[in-house]
């Protein structure tokens, strides 16, 4: 999948939901998305950075976006229902949503982690990944190819020291992406899956990895080859799956 060739009009007519589409990845994926024809729904916490991707992409001429501005670790249910009203009322479907926005927390042995910094973590990588999941499901249902992406990380699969609550978070990513890929399996229509981006070029990766030189990483667009397969309907057929970008 590292070598797969998106036709230019892989998402023509798609309603996309990407979650910390402000910079990084996230960004990266929706510039990618609105260029192989998807409406793009950007969502992140900070207005400033949608505004800026939304205004790239309008000055491609691509299909014209839409911005959310949500803060992962304050938002409610409500927030969420609410957000999924708007989104039936303005696109009425969602063909994929990627779950994208994490946060890092702290470096530090478990013994000495702070629970605050834990549920910060756990709120923003996991639980409002499950929240706007449940909200937004039903709008999927309409789609005749849908697919919702979750981001996980290697050490969501094989527990590292010091990663703390970011590692667990991840774990249990990809535990959520398997029950609802179960949950699902009796239907065609849709598929879930988890991208493990890999070393990637970006914020994240520089304060995770502060001696380390960025130039060593890829940058995000050069990783969007599995992001655009799992989002298009060649990977009709992948259900359940973890996969590496790199
Ligand atoms: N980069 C890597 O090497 C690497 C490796 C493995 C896995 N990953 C995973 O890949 C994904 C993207 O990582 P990245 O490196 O692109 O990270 P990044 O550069 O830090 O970008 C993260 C994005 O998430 C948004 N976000 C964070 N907290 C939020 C909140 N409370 N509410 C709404 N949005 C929020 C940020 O919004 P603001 O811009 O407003 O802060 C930002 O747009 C993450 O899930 C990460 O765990 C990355």
């Amino acid at each position: 999948m590292f070598d797969y060739q998106a036709p230019e009009n892989l998402l023509q007519n798609k309603n996309i939901l990407v979650t910390g589409a402000g910079e990084g990845i996230g960004r990266a994926a929706a510039l990618s998305y609105a260029s192989h024809g998807a409406t793009v729904i950007l969502l992140g916490r900070t207005e400033e950075k949608l505004d800026a991707v939304y205004d790239q992409i309008e000055a491609e001429g691509y299909p014209q976006p839409a911005t959310i501005t949500l803060n992962l670790e304050t938002a409610n249910e409500t927030d969420f229902d609410n957000l999924a009203a708007t989104l039936e009322q303005e696109f009425g479907q969602l063909d994929g949503i990627l779950h994208n926005a994490s946060i890092i927390g702290l470096r530090t042995p478990l013994e000495s982690y702070d629970p605050t910094v834990w549920k910060k973590v756990m709120q923003v990588n996991v639980n409002s990944a499950f929240m706007l999941t449940q909200a937004l499901l039903s709008l999927t249902e309409t789609s005749k190819d849908a697919s919702v992406i979750f981001t996980s990380s290697s050490v969501g699969r094989v527990g590292k020291a010091f990663w703390g609550a970011y590692a667990v978070s991840k774990f249990a990513t990809e535990g959520m992406m398997q029950v609802l890929a179960d949950e699902l399996e009796h239907n065609p229509d849709i598929r879930i899956n988890c991208i493990n981006p890999g070393a990637t070029r970006t914020n994240m990766r520089a304060s995770a990895y502060p001696a380390e030189n960025p130039m060593d990483n890829p940058a995000p667009e050069e990783i969007m080859p599995l992001y655009l397969y799992l989002m298009g309907h060649d990977s009709r057929a992948i259900n359940g799956k973890s996969l590496n970008a790199q």
